[in-house]
């Protein structure tokens, strides 16, 4: 029998830098009520969401993608040239092909390493970094690049009052590399068939093109809401219980931010201690899909609420319905607090924590 050779397997993988990117154009919930019936009063009470950000016309995915990324690799301490593989998470590169993701290896000057699109909607950075967690831990690449960047105002329909308001645009992008110890643990992902029909298109892109109408994303919020408040709670109790945390392990807890009622549901049900520090930027960006999870984590750590090794649990989910999270412990801020859209200084690297980190297990 031939054995093939195998590449040799390592102790473990950790995210070496992170970064994001925040468009400019800055939209309030009175500008968003020029377009719907709605108010200012009741899009914060059921959202939590006080503005939100779009991109403008140069600020497209790969221009938004490309700058998360050079934020990531700066605070990484590395070059693109460096990169082993590139993963982008989207839903709104508007071509079925290419990849977004080669187009930001050719950006960022990767050489010609593999790169690959994934589409897991909301869930899609924590898709993406479980992906590169596996391939950093099996050995198959050295460095690899997770990026997750959406425009969903290309795909809001500004007239319908049910989705609008909640629409953002964005990216983020961590670095993950090889470590000594497992930082970054198992994945709990799974996905939910039978709530397909609550999020969708309007019109899949063939109807789009031969109608000349652009396809829209509709979604009916409530079975949504009443979905996320129990399985994700459910879902992050699987992830915390397979890092081998206990809530008062836990530093950060960074939800995908989809609705802040959401979020003080889970914590209802969670019962988490008043020491974990919960994501809120839903208030400032909206719901940016893939990219929710990074923007909050940079917003955190510009706050300086985050410190080397702090254990962060991540957790998406969204059209699918698909959901996937993690622990992962972070790498020390790049400065005390950083500007967002500025290129952080170079990273601060301490020889090593004073007290050691949880060791994350493996996943098997
Ligand atoms: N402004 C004012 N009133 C409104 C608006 C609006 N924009 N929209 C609806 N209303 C009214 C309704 O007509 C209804 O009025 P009625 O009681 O007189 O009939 C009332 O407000 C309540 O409407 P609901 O649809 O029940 O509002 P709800 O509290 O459910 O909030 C929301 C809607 C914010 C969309 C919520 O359902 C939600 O957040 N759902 C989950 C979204 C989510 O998590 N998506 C997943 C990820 S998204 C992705 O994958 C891209």
């Amino acid at each position: 029998m031939i054995a093939l050779p195998q590449s040799s397997p390592r102790p473990g993988s950790a995210i070496l830098g992170l970064g994001a990117y925040e468009p400019s154009r800055v939209i309030s919930n009175d500008q968003m009520c020029q377009w719907i019936d709605s108010s200012d009063e009741w899009i914060r009470q059921r959202t939590g969401i006080v503005e939100r950000r779009w991109a403008e016309p140069h600020e497209t995915i790969l221009a938004m993608a490309a700058s998360a990324a050079q934020r990531a690799l700066d605070h990484a301490g590395l070059t693109g040239d460096q990169l082993d593989g590139v993963i982008v998470a989207t839903v709104t590169h508007l071509e079925q092909t290419p990849a977004l993701a080669v187009r930001l290896a050719g950006a960022l000057g990767c050489g010609p390493c593999p790169a690959w699109d994934i589409s897991a909607a909301c869930a899609g950075f924590c898709y993406g970094l479980a992906q590169a967690d596996a391939l950093v831990r099996s050995g198959v690449l050295g460095h690899v690049l997770v990026v997750a960047g959406d425009r969903l105002s290309d795909m809001t329909d500004l007239t319908d009052r049910s989705t609008a308001f909640l629409f953002a645009d964005g990216a983020g992008a961590a670095v993950v590399g090889p470590s000594p110890s497992p930082r970054i643990g198992p994945v709990v992902w799974g996905s939910d068939p039978a709530q397909g029909p609550t999020i969708g298109q309007t019109l899949d892109w063939a109807e789009a093109v031969s109608q000349g109408r652009p396809a829209h994303l509709r979604m009916d919020g409530q079975p949504v809401f009443r979905w996320a408040t129990t399985a994700m709670a459910d879902a992050t109790r699987r992830i915390m219980a397979d890092s081998g945390l206990t809530p008062d392990q836990l530093d950060l807890f960074v939800p995908h931010q989809a609705n802040n009622r959401i979020t003080d549901s889970m914590l209802r049900h969670l019962r988490l201690p008043e020491s974990v520090q919960v994501a809120r930027s839903i208030q400032r960006l909206g719901n940016t899909s893939a990219s929710s999870i990074p923007l909050a984590i940079d917003q955190l750590y510009r706050a300086g609420q985050v410190k080397e090794g702090a254990t962060c649990l991540m957790v998406g989910f969204g059209a699918g319905l698909v959901y996937a999270g993690q622990v992962a412990l972070l790498p020390a801020p790049a400065t005390p607090a950083r500007d967002q859209n500025q290129s952080p200084a170079a990273p601060e690297r301490p020889a090593a924590p004073a007290t050691e980190p949880p060791t994350l297990p493996h996943q098997q």
